[in-house]
């Protein structure tokens, strides 16, 4: 794997900065989790202080002031330097080091934030900030608005400061994805890559989904990935047909299919990839009928994928596919079209065909544009996700199809001529995932 460009956070802000107009924005930290008792989850900064800044530490936030003059900003608020707690918690930059480590303008304590934010966002037009994120920093915003109009109020409108949700400026910013962060993206996938490929060799019946989580996990760290993008999806059998499914832990048993829905994180990019293959050596003629109709509906939605389309377009690809399919299996009964307007599809693809993908597994970024799908672009990074899930007790449709959940999972990034299948290398056809071991 070639190193990945490096990321220019400067110019990731002159862009924040040309957008946001003479509106501040607030970027705050991810709050820390609490596990259990003494134990935290593991940290991970939010996304979009991470693409601002690529600053890691949590207890912190990035204010940008658009409308004041050069060199005043970008103001960050960290923790300070405390050698005890270092000693405890690992190293924190502190406040002397960040405006040159960080390249920012000013950098405060973290705990003078809401004291200094009045003065600061000053005569600012509104302000773009997530709330949501933590009830105790909401609550200290509601009072800073406060405070803003009792000393700008008679200086501005009048009114409190506009809010507007930050996630609209950070999906305008982040929607497109630049050379630096594709190479991420690819980093991601290839890790992702590996750890599909040995589930696929090494999943044997009477394994439990648990030791599969563990082969996932171990090319993960081994590739270089920091985690998991987000908890993996290891599902035999019946499980699948749980969209969510979390618990990780049953026996494989053989004439089953295992569902592994799992993607790696690598410097804070997400990869998003599901297989569904047999956990013996051969599909059953049903489960092969049921993964050739996802196959088949998968790769209609990713040729529908190209400049100027929509998610909204990949998605009604991926109901026709697989109403089709359904007619075919003899599952759904009546004409394609009628099935369509009734929704009849829903009960066995309850779920949406895509999602955008970047920093998040989920990321930002308008799905709508003014009531219309937004046009797909160079550089837009989506999963393409169909799937069929028959519940195991479901009595109306025949023995053979109970309890198979199959979704095909890739992630497609749209290029000037077409598009680009990121992931599309981790086998899927039938073919290579019988007889694998
Ligand atoms: N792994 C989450 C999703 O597929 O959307
Ligand atoms: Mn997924
Ligand atoms: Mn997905």
């Amino acid at each position: 794997m070639s190193t990945p460009r490096p990321i220019d956070y400067k110019a990731r802000r002159a862009r924040a900065l040309n957008e946001l107009g003479d509106h501040a924005l607030l970027a705050m930290a991810q709050p820390t989790a609490q596990r259990n008792s003494t134990v935290e989850h593991t940290y991970r900064q939010e996304s979009f202080l991470h693409w601002l800044t690529g600053f890691e530490e949590p207890e912190a936030a990035l204010l940008v002031l658009p409308h004041k003059p050069e060199g005043e900003r970008f103001v960050l608020f960290l923790r300070e330097r405390d050698p005890e707690r270092e000693t405890w918690d690992g190293r924190r930059v502190g406040v002397e080091r960040a405006k040159e480590r960080f390249g920012i303008d000013q950098a405060f304590p973290f705990h003078t934030l809401w004291e200094k934010l009045p003065d600061l966002v000053g005569t600012a037009k509104g302000i773009y900030f997530g709330l949501g994120l933590d009830e105790g920093w909401d609550r200290s915003f509601i009072r800073f608005l406060a405070q803003h109009k009792g000393r700008f109020g008679k200086k501005t409108t009048g009114a409190k400061l506009p809010v507007f949700d930050v996630s609209l400026i950070s999906g305008r910013l982040r929607l497109r994805k630049d050379a630096a962060e594709v190479d991420r993206m690819r980093a991601a996938a290839a890790i992702t890559h590996a750890a599909h490929l040995r589930a696929m060799r090494d999943t044997r019946p009477g394994m439990n989904e648990r030791d599969v989580h563990g082969l996932l996990l171990g090319e993960f760290l081994k590739g270089g990935a920091e985690m998991e993008a987000y908890g993996a999806i290891v599902a035999g059998g019946g499980n699948a047909c749980i969209l969510h499914y979390r618990e990780n832990n049953a026996v494989l048993a053989d004439d089953t299919l295992l569902l592994i829905d799992a993607g790696s994180q690598f410097d804070y990019y997400a990869s998003d990839v599901t297989r569904t293959f047999p956990v013996g050596k051969r599909f059953t003629p049903e489960q092969k009928a049921v993964y050739e109709v996802v196959l088949h509906a998968q790769k209609a939605c990713i040729a529908a994928a190209v400049p100027k389309a929509t998610l909204e377009l990949v998605h009604d690809t991926a109901i026709e596919k697989l109403t089709e399919g359904l007619i075919a299996l003899g599952i759904l009964k009546g004409n394609r079209d009628e099935l369509i307007q009734s929704r009849a599809f829903f009960k066995y693809y309850p779920h949406g065909t895509s999602h955008w993908i970047g920093m998040d597994v989920h990321d930002v970024g308008a799905y709508y544009d003014g009531g219309r799908p937004q046009p797909l672009d160079a550089g837009m990074y989506f999963s393409v996700e169909p799937g069929l899930y028959f519940d195991p007790l479901d009595e109306a449709i025949p023995k053979g199809f109970r309890g198979v959940g199959v979704r095909i999972e890739d992630d497609v990034l749209v290029t000037a001529g077409g598009n680009e299948v990121i992931t599309g290398a981790i086998p899927k056809e039938v073919a290579e995932l019988e007889n694998r071991n």
